[in-house]
């Protein structure tokens, strides 16, 4: 009988941290009364086709970094006994079938976020509900889907977070950060890394720099970080000890960059689409896209 070596482990990651205490002020005055990530693409809020991405990849904690403004969205993941006796036996009663199932798969926790200090402390704050386990970030408004971008490149219809999460299985102590081409003029927008490609990987880079939202002439490259995340339990102590920028704000940015000096973050190039449903013409790029979709228009 053959010694059975090369049997890897499959590291499950249980747990989606979704930092959503953000004010949303592109979106105001929308947003005064109503959280950004509750805002619809055609019927379903953002926050739905996360946590269904996240579920896709397998998650069902979803644990939500939030602020006491935001109530809504755990409304929402929660019975309304009232509205489905009003829908029973009707035409409309299968329109809460999506979210009633991630209600009854997934456990949903929460933690509140009491001052706006950036990302890089919002998902500190989110250690209480994470502990000691890998775990994916998920930023509900950059909304991913895994159709081939550009209509060239196949995709094999995992959702960007499961493509994430089976290149984790190769590269289990090392942060795991989605990037994308932009237009060199928007670089200023995001975190930007430098990096060089794997050994035979066409789209995953070992980083060995980032840099958040620099000018033109100071981004290493136009490969940017969009908001999907698998970020090993030890960012909490980097986080810890990482100094708020010029704004006073924590960015993951610089926690991952510490990570990344010691070879531990490779950056992926996912194959899909992600919209910027942060700002108006994302959302409305977006509202589009899957109207077309759904042939609605
Ligand atoms: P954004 O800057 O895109 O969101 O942060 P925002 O602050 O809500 O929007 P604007 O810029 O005012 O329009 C990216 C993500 O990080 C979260 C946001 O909720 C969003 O999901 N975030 C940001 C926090 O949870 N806490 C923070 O302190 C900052």
């Amino acid at each position: 009988m053959k010694p059975m070596f090369g049997l890897e482990t499959f590291i499950k990651i249980n747990k989606c941290l979704f930092p959503v205490a953000g004010y949303g002020t592109r979106f105001l005055p929308a947003t005064k009364a109503i959280p950004k990530e509750m805002l619809p693409i055609l019927t379903k809020p953002l926050i739905q086709y996360g946590v269904e991405e996240a579920m896709s990849a397998g998650m069902t904690t979803m644990a939500m970094v939030t602020s006491k403004y935001k109530q809504a969205i755990k409304n929402h993941f929660e019975p309304h006994s009232d509205i489905e006796a009003s829908i029973k036996d009707t035409t409309k009663e299968s329109l809460l079938d999506e979210v009633n199932h991630t209600s009854s798969v997934c456990n949903f926790t929460y933690i509140e976020q009491d001052q706006m200090l950036g990302l890089g402390h919002a998902i500190y704050t989110g250690k209480p509900l994470i502990g000691n386990e890998p775990f994916a970030v998920i930023l509900p408004d950059d909304l991913c889907t895994s159709t081939p971008q550009g209509g060239t490149e196949k995709s094999d219809g995992d959702s960007v977070l499961k493509q994430m999460t089976k290149l984790y299985q190769q590269h289990p102590d090392c942060c795991i950060v989605a990037i994308e081409e932009v237009p060199m003029i928007e670089v200023d927008k995001y975190g930007v890394i430098d990096g060089e490609l794997l050994e035979g990987s066409n789209d995953a880079y070992r980083v060995n720099s980032m840099v958040e939202k620099p000018s033109l002439k100071d981004a290493p490259t136009n490969l940017a970080i969009i908001g999907r995340y698998i970020l090993t339990p030890d960012i909490f102590d980097v986080l810890e000890s990482t100094e708020p920028d010029k704004n006073g704000e924590i960015q993951i940015t610089d926690a991952l960059m510490t990570l990344a000096k010691q070879g531990k973050v490779i950056a992926y190039k996912f194959k899909g689409k992600r919209f910027d449903c942060g700002n108006v013409e994302g959302f409305v790029v977006a509202t589009n896209y899957f109207a077309k979709e759904q042939g609605i228009i």
